[in-house]
């Protein structure tokens, strides 16, 4: 799942996702005060857009050059409060204590016995800011899927709740179904969330 993959991906749809916020976002960050926040494989842009919206200056990171363009097209009205930005997450760490929220959705991170792009993204979470880690629930995807997509060969929140120390407090690591439909060709009805704070 390189840079060319996810161009490929894009490209072969006008439009890859619904262009909605994803629920988990919605639903754990809405009554949080804006500050500066990280999305984490932003996509087509609808979870930095909807933060931005909320007064959130943000910084949307993404491997692809197509979504990143699809998302800088569609938040024209909030210039200057999204950084679009090219970067593989996997091998150049953002910018640590940065961020008071961190949102990774359905980013797909692959085990590595150091951690060391993991350890990255946790960095890079402010202290007394939030982590939040959404994936699909790996019961959800069936194990003939189109590109042979293993979740077992990434990180899922269990494995991360696992690596944070003392200085973290969970708030929430929980199976729960999705508040949107599974989207087109998928099985997905149930989210796995993690939700962190750093506490120094
Ligand atoms: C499943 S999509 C999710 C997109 C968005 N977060 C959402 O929920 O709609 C995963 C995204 O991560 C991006 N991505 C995959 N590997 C990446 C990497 N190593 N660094 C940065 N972005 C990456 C892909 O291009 C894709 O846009």
């Amino acid at each position: 799942m390189d840079a060319q993959f996810w161009d490929d991906l894009y490209s072969g749809r006008d439009q890859l996702f619904s262009g909605n916020p994803n629920g988990v976002l919605v639903t754990e960050i809405a009554g949080t005060p804006p500050g500066q926040a990280l999305d984490v494989g932003c996509g087509e842009g609808a979870d930095a857009l909807w933060l931005a919206r909320r007064g959130w200056q943000v910084t949307a990171v993404d491997v692809s050059r197509v979504a990143l363009r699809r998302a800088a097209a569609a938040g024209t009205d909030v210039t200057g409060r999204v950084a679009w930005t090219h970067g593989d997450l996997t091998t150049t760490p953002p910018p640590a204590d940065a961020f008071d929220l961190v949102s990774v959705q359905y980013f797909p991170l692959r085990h590595e016995p150091d951690h060391i792009a993991l350890r990255g993204l946790l960095a890079a979470v402010a202290p007394g800011g939030t982590l939040l880690f959404a994936s699909h629930d790996p019961a959800d995807v069936p194990p003939d899927n189109e590109h042979g997509f293993d979740p077992g060969d990434y990180y899922q929140p269990d494995d991360i709740a696992e690596l944070l120390d003392d200085s973290w407090t969970v708030l929430v690591d929980e199976t729960r179904p999705r508040t949107a439909p599974a989207p087109a060709g998928t099985q997905h009805t149930n989210d796995i969330v993690l939700r962190a704070r750093r506490l120094r």
